[in-house]
This record gives C-alpha cells, sequence and structure tokens, in this order.
C-alpha cells in the first residue's frame, strides 16, 4: 500500500490529470489517473504540483536584522556592508540561530525547502558560521542548507580572512565563496579569484563568488572565473552570483564571454529584488537596472537561477521568503514577459536553482524525494501572477506546511454575493 496518493495534479511542464504515488519518502510513480490503495489520498483538484522552491543564493546570518544598530540610510550596497559591519560585533550566536529558524519557518510555508546561504567569514570568532552550522543540522528534517564561506570584507583586503574562510571549510562549510570586485584593487580581485578557485579544486568543493556586484562595465572579474573554472577542471561547479557588471558591460565582450561561460558549464545566479535597488544607485537619468543579461545568458546555454538574497537585512527591508515573489521581479526587470520566458522564470527558482545547489532527488519524477508543493493555481504563469497560496507543502511525503485558500467574497450593490479567488 502507498503511503500518499495524489490525484489529478497538474504539472508544471503542462501535464494534466496527474497522480504522484509516494512510498518512504519517495515518488514511487508519476502518470496519469493512477489507482492504487494508499493510507492518504489528496485531490489537487487540478491545480499545481511543483518541485519545492530553491534559493540558490541568500544571507542568512544577516536575515530579519533590520534595523541594528541602524536602517541603511543611502540603500547602497557600499552603505550596507558598512552597516553589517557594525552590526557584526554585536552579534550574539543564540540571535544569530533564533533568526535564521524564523525564516527557516517562513521559508518552508511559502515552499521553499532548499536554501543556499552565504555566511561572512571575517569575524575571526566565526560566530555566524557555528550558529549556521548549528541551524542546518537542525532544520535538514524539512529544509536542505548548503553555506557558502563568504569573505565579505575580501579574503585579501580583510586581515586574516584566508585564515578564517579555511577554518570555516575545516568546520563543514561547504562551498567556496569569494568577492572580487570588494578586494583593493583589480589585479587582487583577480588574485582572488584564482586564489579561491585553487583552494576550491585542492578540495574539491563547489565555488561561488558574487563576482562584479557592480555597475562597472569594467568589472570583468566573470572572465577570470570562468577561466580558472576551465584551467582547474571545475566546469558545472562553479557560480557566478550577481555579475551586474554585465548589464553595463560592452556588447561585443559580452558576445565573447557568453561562449566562454556556456564552455565552462558556469552557473549564474541574478538577484532581481536586490539588484533592481541596489545597483545603478550612482546614476541620475537614464538609470540603469543593473540585472545581469538572464535571457542572453540563456540562451547561451547557461544555467541561470534566481536568487533572494536578502530578507530584512542591511541591504532590503523587505521579503518574505516567497520565491514568486523573486521570479516575479526578475522577470519584470529582464522583461521576460513571453509565455515561454516566464516558464523560464518559474524554473529559475525551481529546477534550476535546484541544479546551482547539486541537489540529489531533486523533481517530480520516479525516484525523486517526494518533496512537494501544491499551489493555488493551475500553471506556472498563473503562480507567478498570483504569487498564488502554497495550498500544502509535503517533505519526504509528509505534510509540513499548508496555507487556508485564498478566496474572497464580494458583496456589491445590485450584484448577488459571490466568492471566488481568480482576480
Ligand atoms: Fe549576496
Amino acid at each position: 500500500m502507498l503511503d500518499l496518493l495524489v490525484h489529478n495534479a497538474t504539472l508544471p511542464d503542462g501535464r494534466t490529470g496527474m497522480s504522484i504515488a509516494v512510498q518512504n519518502g519517495q515518488i514511487t510513480e508519476v502518470t496519469p489517473g493512477l489507482n492504487a490503495p494508499a493510507q492518504e489520498t489528496l485531490d489537487a483538484g487540478g491545480q499545481l504540483v511543483t518541485p519545492p522552491f530553491v534559493d540558490a543564493h541568500f544571507h542568512m546570518d544577516a536575515t530579519l536584522s533590520y534595523g541594528l544598530p541602524r536602517v541603511n540610510q543611502s540603500g547602497t550596497l557600499l552603505e550596507g556592508i558598512a552597516l553589517w559591519g557594525e552590526l557584526k560585533p554585536l552579534l550574539t550566536q543564540e540571535a544569530l540561530v533564533e533568526r535564521a529558524l524564523i525564516y527557516c519557518d517562513w521559508a518552508v510555508a511559502k515552499g521553499l525547502l532548499a536554501i543556499r546561504t552565504h555566511v561572512d567569514v571575517c569575524d575571526p570568532r566565526l560566530l555566524a558560521v557555528d550558529a549556521l552550522l548549528e541551524v542546518k543540522q537542525r532544520v535538514a528534517p524539512y529544509l536542505d542548507m548548503q553555506l557558502v564561506a563568504f569573505p565579505q570584507d575580501g579574503i585579501l583586503r580583510a586581515p586574516g580572512a584566508l585564515e578564517n574562510l579555511k577554518r570555516a571549510l575545516d568546520k563543514g562549510v561547504d562551498v567556496v565563496g569569494g568577492i572580487p570586485h570588494f578586494e583593493r584593487t583589480y589585479e587582487q580581485g583577480t588574485a582572488s579569484v584564482k586564489l579561491l578557485c585553487e583552494l576550491a579544486a585542492e578540495r574539491g568543493l563547489l565555488v561561488d563568488m558574487h563576482c562584479d556586484e557592480s555597475d562597472d562595465p569594467l568589472s570583468r572579474h566573470i572572465e577570470t572565473l570562468t577561466a580558472e573554472t576551465q584551467r582547474l577542471g571545475l566546469q558545472g561547479r562553479v557560480t557566478g552570483s550577481h555579475v551586474t557588471s554585465m548589464h553595463s558591460m560592452d556588447n561585443y565582450c559580452v558576445s565573447k564571454l557568453l561562449p566562454l561561460m556556456a564552455e565552462a558549464q558556469m552557473q549564474v545566479v541574478a538577484n532581481p529584488l536586490i539588484n533592481i535597488t541596489l545597483q545603478g544607485r550612482h546614476d541620475t537619468y537614464p538609470k540603469r537596472r543593473g540585472m545581469t543579461r538572464v535571457p542572453e545568458l540563456l540562451a547561451a546555454g547557461v544555467n541561470v537561477a534566481f536568487g533572494h538574497d536578502c530578507v530584512m537585512d542591511p541591504w532590503y527591508s523587505l521579503g518574505s521568503g516567497d520565491m514568486l515573489e523573486v521570479a516575479h521581479m526578475g522577470l519584470h526587470v529582464a522583461q521576460m514577459t513571453s509565455q515561454a520566458a516566464m516558464r523560464q522564470c518559474f524554473d529559475a527558482v525551481t529546477v534550476n536553482a535546484a541544479k546551482v545547489m547539486q541537489l540529489n532527488g531533486y523533481g517530480l519524477e520516479k525516484g525523486c524525494n517526494a518533496d512537494f508543493v501544491l499551489l493555488q493555481a493551475r500553471n506556472p504563469v498563473e503562480a507567478l501572477r498570483l504569487r498564488a497560496t502554497r495550498l500544502k507543502v509535503f517533505r519526504r511525503g509528509k505534510l509540513v506546511a499548508q496555507t487556508p485558500a485564498s478566496v474572497a467574497t464580494l458583496n456589491l450593490p445590485g450584484r448577488p454575493a459571490q466568492t471566488g479567488w481568480t482576480v
């Protein structure tokens, strides 16, 4: 007997009337109209069942700290970094753990079941590293967390950062991070990329660098990151996060770069909510959007995911762990408004992000983990349009969160009362 049988589901690829059979936390079959005995059945009512949302770029050590110790007045990236520097000495492990656990609760409620979070390793106490390693362990039954050792103040610029980063990796941090555009000079940025890629190659780790988070068209560390990926045989294992300078680069330069990135199987994470608010701050008008060239990267064969990056922290005062909000902003900023492009934006917060994290057992296929979300929407585009309610969230076949359907009742003068939700 099956543990769970979901009936009448629509899948993200458009298949309708689908059944999903679950046993021992795994999907044993995905097929139309299956009839089999099950302990529990769920009628999806023709609505969308999707693999869980995945956030490939987040900062869980800073989340929910908005206003501590003060608010970012200019709203710029650099004031945010300065503010984070003011907050760091005041952090306690207990408070970090508490805020991160609250955020993970929000995430699960929104069907977000995997998060790659950067963790600042420039504090020699490695307080945030210890806190997030503890959180990773505590949330493991319901959420996959992957940690990136992120030298926020620059691996060469900040004294002791390299040793701290190595200690963080020794403690069990999964991925090597970096921030070449924040080093003191362009040359040191280049040197940092080489140094960190070599470290990752030695240790057999993935790489995910904040790369060229700037409007400076001459910030081209992504070239070096791509070349190092190729030189060290790290193809498919390296992610460039943000890469906003590509928005402002010369078109000729980008036309050379895209095939090189595809050749090295680079992955890119754009962070639409943050890029549209932090980039272009030094412009008057016209004001650049700043997000990297998402449709062009996808067309070149580069895997692109969208990340949330920040929720209520020194850089961004909004956000709620809703990856549909992230994708909704992404499609607007990139003008990806065709039906096909909107579906690509849905992929950017699901399958593409799972590929960045190299998640095992992700997907709605036989043999995958029974992790999925029932949405109050009939297809991915409607899910984006409505930032649809997550009716039910399953992890390994068990219901871990549910939210009542969004229903409005109208009592309008001269008309009969009506109840519905698709408005
Ligand atoms: Fe970031």
